[in-house]
C-alpha cells in the first residue's frame, strides 16, 4: 500500500471551524517512545503518542515537535496524506493529545538537529488521531521558563511535563527505590506507623486533626514517627525503615515544607560508629547510583562545639574557609568603646579574614553591616590590609599591641579584610555564620561540584529557652546524654552533652539522629530537667515509659529529610521542585486552594466554632 495513500480524510470532517473532532484511540498501542527512535529504525512503521510542544508549517510541510516523557521526535505531515488530514494538522496546537502512525526516515541533509537525541531521524504521518485538545497553556512546556511561581504552582500538571521537574521527581523515585533495597539488604523491615496519632515533639506546631467520635478530642499528625520506632524496638523488631510522610506547622523556607518525607531509621544493640558507617554506605550508594560521583567514606566529624566556634553555626558548609575567629582576648583592651562594652556585657568578638577583600567598597561593606544587623548585630567593624597601613574607621583605636596581636590571631596579610562583630556569643555566631555563606557565595569560593558531607556530633542535650525561662532538648527528649556528663545533669545541665548527630551536606542538614535512652529512670530525670513534670510526662508519654520498663533494649536511630537530599542531588535550590504537590511558604496549594473553609454541617459534627481569623 502506498503510505501516503491516507486513510486520514475519510474519517474526518471540516476541521477549519469551531472545536475540533476527537478521536478514540480505538485498538491503537503506542509502540515507541519520543526519544527512543535512531538511525537504525529507518523504515520502521511505528506509533507515537504524545503531546504537541509546537508546530511549524513551511510550505505545505507541517512540522510537529512530539514530546512524551521520555523526550522529543520531529513528525512530518506531508499534503500526499490527504486534505482532510492535512487540514487538521494544519489545526494543531501547543499540547494538543496526539496519537500519530507513521514510517521513521532520515532527516534531509542539512535539517539534523544534533542537540537532539532523535535529531537525525524523523517520522513520516500516514495516520493522525487528535486524542484531545487543550486551551493555550498559561506557559510553554519548556526548562527556561519564565512564568511566575504561582502561576506555575497553580497549573502544576503543565509544570511537571517541563523535562528538568519530570526527572527530578524520577530521581525522587530512584533515590527511594534504592534507599528500600540498601536496607532492605541489611534487614530492616519496613513498618508503616500511624499518620493520626498524639503529638510526638521535634519542636514544631502540631497540625491536629478532631476527632468526630470523640468530641472535643484531636489527634496530631506526627512530626515524626519517633515514638512508634522506639516502641517497635521494644517489641523486638531490631531494625526498622520507612519513608514516611512528616508534618509540622513551622515556618517555611526554601529547604522546609509543612509536609515532608523522612527516610526514618531505628535499630536495637547499636553504636553510633554503626550508624554512621551504615548510612555513609547508603549515601554511597545513592550518589554513585544517581550522580556518577561517589563520596569517600568515612567521613569528616567535627564536634558541635568546633562547628559553633569556627563556623558560627552547627550546619557548617566546608566547601570553602572563610572561618570565624574569636578575638575577644586580644581586643579586650582596646580604646573601641563597642568592643570593649560588648565584652563587658559578658559577650565575645570575632573576626573573619577575607583574603583580597580590600577591593570591597564602600557600598559593599555598608550592604554587609546591613545584612549582619538581619541576624541581631548592632554593626560590623572592618579594617582593609593595604600595603601602605591600615584603613579603617576604628585603626586609630587599635594600640601597635592589639595590632601585633590580631596579626598573630588571624594570619593577616595585605589585600585582606578584616570584618568584625562583638556581641553575646549567639548573635555573633548568627551573624558572622551569615556573613560567610553570603561572602563564600559573592566571592565565588564554592565549588558548585563538590559534595562535602560531614557529621556533628557532641551536640549539648539542653538549651535555655529565654522566652519559655526553661531547657528545651535540643534534639529532643528521647535523647541519651553523655554517661560521663550523667552527674551534671541537675547541677549544670546545659553542659551536659548528648549522644545526637547530624549530617550535613554543603551546609544543610540533611539528617539527624541519636541514641536513645532506653531505661526509664534517666528518662526520668532527663524530663525532670526539662521541667517537664511527672504527671505531664505521663500524660504526654506514659506509653512510651511504660515501654521503657517491659525490656527495652538499647537503641539509636536517625531520619533523613528526602526532599532535601534529593533537591542537593537534582541541584535545585528550591525543596519544592523535587515535590510533585509543594504547598507556598504560606503553607497554601495554589491548586487546590487547600486549606478551605470547612462546610457548616461538618463544623457541627465536629462540635466545632471558627472564632474570627487571626490574619485578618
Ligand atoms: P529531625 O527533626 O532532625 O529529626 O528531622 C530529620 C530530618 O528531616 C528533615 N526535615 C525537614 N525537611 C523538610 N521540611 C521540614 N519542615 C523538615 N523538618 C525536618 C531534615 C532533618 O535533618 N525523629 C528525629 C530523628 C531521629 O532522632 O531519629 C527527627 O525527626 O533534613
Ligand atoms: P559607632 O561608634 O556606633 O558609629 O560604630 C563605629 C563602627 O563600629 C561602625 O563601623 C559600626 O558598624 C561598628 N559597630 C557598631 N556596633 C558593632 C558591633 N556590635 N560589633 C562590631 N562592630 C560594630
Amino acid at each position: 500500500m502506498n503510505l501516503f495513500e491516507s486513510r486520514l480524510g475519510d474519517e474526518f470532517s471540516d476541521l477549519q471551524e469551531g472545536p475540533v473532532a476527537l478521536d478514540k484511540l480505538g485498538d491503537w498501542q503506542k509502540t515507541v517512545n519520543c526519544n527512543s527512535l535512531r538511525p537504525e529504525d529507518v523504515g520502521r512503521e511505528i506509533v507515537l503518542m504524545g503531546w504537541v510542544q509546537r508546530r511549524r508549517d513551511h510550505g505545505g510541510l507541517i512540522f510537529v515537535d512530539l514530546r512524551d516523557r521520555e523526550g522529543i521526535t520531529q513528525v512530518v505531515f506531508d499534503p500526499r496524506i490527504g486534505r482532510q488530514g492535512h487540514e487538521r494538522a494544519g489545526a494543531l496546537r501547543s499540547e494538543y493529545v496526539i496519537a500519530v502512525k507513521g514510517n521513521t526516515r532520515f532527516r534531509p541533509e542539512g535539517m539534523t538537529n544534533p542537540k537532539l537525541p532523535t535529531g537525525e531521524i524523523e517520522v513520516a504521518a500516514t495516520e493522525l488521531r487528535i486524542l484531545n485538545s487543550s486551551k493555550t497553556p498559561p506557559f510553554q512546556v519548556e526548562d527556561d521558563v519564565d512564568a511566575s511561581e504561582n502561576i506555575r504552582l497553580k497549573y502544576r500538571y503543565i509544570d511537571l511535563r517541563r523535562p528538568k521537574l519530570f526527572n527530578n521527581l524520577v530521581a525522587r523515585h530512584k533515590v527511594a527505590q534504592m534507599t528500600r533495597a540498601y536496607f532492605n539488604d541489611l534487614g530492616f523491615i519496613e513498618v508503616e506507623t500511624p499518620v493520626l496519632t498524639r503529638s510526638t515533639p521535634e519542636g514544631a506546631r502540631d497540625y491536629l486533626v478532631p476527632s468526630r467520635v470523640n468530641t472535643g478530642k484531636f489527634f496530631a499528625l506526627p512530626q515524626s514517627p519517633q515514638l512508634f520506632k522506639q516502641i517497635l524496638m521494644v517489641a523486638g523488631f531490631e531494625r526498622y525503615y520507612q519513608i514516611v510522610k512528616c508534618f509540622r506547622d513551622e515556618d517555611l523556607r526554601a529547604d522546609r515544607q509543612p509536609e515532608f518525607t523522612q527516610l526514618d531509621l531505628e535499630m536495637s544493640f547499636i553504636s553510633e560508629e554503626e550508624i554512621f558507617s551504615m548510612i555513609e554506605g547508603w549515601i554511597v550508594k545513592i550518589f554513585s547510583g544517581l550522580k556518577g560521583v561517589s563520596p569517600r567514606p568515612p567521613f569528616p566529624r567535627m564536634t558541635y562545639g568546633e562547628a559553633m566556634d569556627r563556623y558560627g553555626a552547627d550546619r557548617p558548609d566546608t566547601r570553602f574557609g572563610l572561618l570565624l575567629t574569636e578575638v575577644t582576648d586580644v581586643v579586650a583592651q582596646s580604646e573601641f568603646r563597642v568592643f570593649r562594652q560588648a565584652i563587658e556585657r559578658g559577650g565575645i568578638v570575632k573576626a573573619l579574614r577575607v583574603p583580597g577583600g580590600k577591593d570591597l567598597s564602600r557600598k559593599e561593606l555598608d550592604d554587609l553591616i546591613e545584612f549582619v544587623k538581619i541576624f541581631g548585630a548592632q554593626g560590623m567593624a572592618w579594617i582593609k590590609i593595604q600595603a601602605d597601613g591600615w584603613q579603617s574607621p576604628i585603626a586609630k583605636f587599635l594600640s601597635p599591641d592589639v595590632q601585633q596581636g590580631l596579626i598573630d590571631r588571624l594570619g593577616i596579610e595585605t589585600g585582606d579584610v578584616i570584618l568584625f562583630v562583638a556581641d553575646q556569643r549567639k548573635i555573633v555566631n548568627d551573624s558572622l555564620g551569615n556573613l560567610r555563606g553570603r561572602l563564600g557565595r559573592q566571592l565565588g569560593l564554592i565549588d558548585p561540584d563538590a559534595f562535602n558531607f560531614v557529621w556533628v556530633t557532641d551536640f549539648p542535650l539542653l538549651e535555655w529557652d529565654s522566652n519559655e525561662k526553661r531547657y528545651t532538648s535540643v534534639h529532643h527528649p528521647f535523647t541519651s546524654p553523655f554517661e560521663s556528663d550523667m552527674d551534671l545533669l541537675e547541677t549544670q545541665p546545659e553542659k551536659v552533652r548528648s549522644r545526637a548527630y547530624d549530617l550535613v551536606l554543603n551546609g544543610i542538614e540533611i539528617g539527624g539522629g541519636s541514641i536513645r535512652i532506653h531505661q526509664q529512670e534517666i528518662q526520668r530525670r532527663v524530663f525532670q530537667a526539662l521541667g517537664i513534670s511527672a504527671e505531664e510526662a505521663r500524660e504526654k508519654f506514659g506509653f512510651l515509659l511504660e515501654a521503657l520498663q517491659f525490656g527495652a533494649p538499647p537503641h539509636g536511630g536517625i531520619a533523613f529529610g528526602l526532599d532535601r537530599l534529593v533537591m542537593l542531588l537534582c541541584g535545585c535550590s528550591s525543596i519544592r521542585d523535587v515535590i510533585a504537590f509543594p504547598k507556598t511558604q504560606k503553607a497554601t496549594c495554589l491548586m487546590t486552594n487547600a486549606p478551605s473553609e470547612a462546610d457548616v454541617n461538618q463544623l457541627l459534627e465536629l462540635c466545632l466554632k471558627v472564632e474570627g481569623d487571626r490574619n485578618k
